[in-house]
């Protein structure tokens, strides 16, 4: 695979009040092409302010409405805003039935407007079901108070809101018989994303089993979300996904983005193990390389680790909610994140601007671990080549219970 070195940034400034000292990096990719971090000796950036505005075409004057060229919440780091922005989130819910949000939700539903996103992808887990003791008073409750915290305020701020359905929002495990064991649960989140007044505002182009697996389009990318609420894709899905990716919308579009819950290859401990990630991950990394989907991002694992495979990107966006997870081959503690993805569509380029959300200082991706062998294979760091692993690198495998 050819390599095209972009810029990593990584230096250290203050958060304006806080005083307090955090790192910054930002990783490239030309479609699979990778990066590689600078040394640490390389010259920090300035912190960038929003404080440009733009100047009314027609008269010459000012424009009333301040437009910042790189829109950030006042005081975070300001990623250089290219031709589509998403803001990515996942995750949020807390313990079974819980009609409240951590903090790290509410703060992160307050500042997203700030980064002035295209679109909101959310990796599922929005509500706190999934346990047969909940009534269905208590899962409407639930997606009334996911609606107020979190899906009504960005409504308000006409950001559309792409997601994809989580075990703990409608499960699609099966009883023996073969029946939904959550039948309920799915009802209501049916209910719940099909009432005009929870519109997500997405140009759909196929609602085949909306809100489980859909596609839209926007700004030329065309999405695809498929039911990963369990570990298993089913053959009629799959032939869902593979005419949606064949369709002229698909192919058309100058980049494909597919989401679901489940990952692909496990990151975190606790999660690496059947069931927790798709059963299928090779075949199904084959069938969205075919495709020329350019990346795959997923939730439930509650760690957040940038990575590549084959021609694929793979987000594995991290947690708001509770229970963060340590990273696999990792001593790092836990942390909550939310990742701001800039895509140049000239180049088929994706930035990553990752947020802790406890510090709001960002994520130095050198800090996470270069590669993370799991039960079904071994996955690559985003801006890590097979060339660049050491011997002994190469010579990881997975250790069950690690
Ligand atoms: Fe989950």
């Amino acid at each position: 695979m050819p390599l095209n070195r972009r810029h990593f940034l990584l230096g250290s400034f203050l958060l304006g009040g806080g005083g307090l000292a955090v790192v910054a990096h930002q990783a490239v990719s030309r479609n699979n092409s990778l990066t590689q971090p600078l040394t640490s000796a390389t010259p920090l950036p300035p912190p960038v302010v929003n404080t440009s505005t733009n100047v009314s075409g027609n008269s010459g004057a000012a424009s009333p409405e301040p437009k910042v060229n790189n829109p950030a919440p006042p005081g975070l780091f300001a990623p250089v805003k290219k031709d589509v922005r998403i803001v990515v989130i996942s995750d949020l819910n807390s313990s079974y039935g819980s009609t409240t949000y951590d903090p790290e939700v509410i703060k992160a539903v307050e500042l997203i407007p700030g980064w002035q996103p295209d679109l909101i992808l959310c990796g599922g887990d929005m509500v706190a079901g999934q346990s047969p003791s909940l009534t269905p008073e208590q899962v409407r409750a639930m997606w009334q108070a996911f609606d107020a915290n979190v899906a009504a305020p960005l409504r308000q701020a006409n950001i559309p809101f792409g997601f994809t359905i989580g075990n703990h929002d409608a499960s699609g495990a099966l009883g023996v018989r073969g029946q939904f064991l959550f039948q309920g649960e799915r009802e209501l989140a049916t209910t719940y994303w099909n009432d005009p007044q929870h519109n997500p505002g997405l140009k759909f182009v196929d609602k085949y089993q909306f809100p489980f697996a859909y596609t839209f389009e926007q700004n030329d990318i065309f999405y695809l979300t498929w039911d990963a609420s369990t570990a298993k894709i089913t053959p009629e899905q799959k032939a869902w996904v593979e005419k949606s990716l064949a369709s002229p919308a698909a192919r058309s579009a100058k980049l494909r983005i597919a989401i679901g819950h489940l990952p692909l290859y496990a990151v975190s401990v606790g999660r690496a193990e059947l069931g927790e990630i798709l059963s299928d991950g090779e075949e199904l990394r084959v069938l969205l390389e075919r495709y020329k989907v350019h990346t795959y991002i997923s939730g439930h694992h509650h760690a957040y680790y940038p990575a590549h495979k084959g021609q694929l990107q793979l987000l594995h966006s991290g947690i708001l909610g509770s229970g963060p997870r340590p990273l696999l081959n990792s001593n790092l503690p836990t942390f909550k994140t939310l990742t701001v993805i800039d895509i140049d569509l000239g180049v088929g380029d994706t930035t990553y601007t990752t947020y802790d959300m406890k510090t709001m200082g960002l994520v130095d991706i050198k800090t996470l671990p270069r590669l993370i062998p799991g039960p079904n294979g071994t996955i690559l760091r985003r801006d890590i080549e097979e060339s660049d692993l050491t011997p002994e690198e190469k010579s990881l495998t997975f250790v069950p219970n690690s």
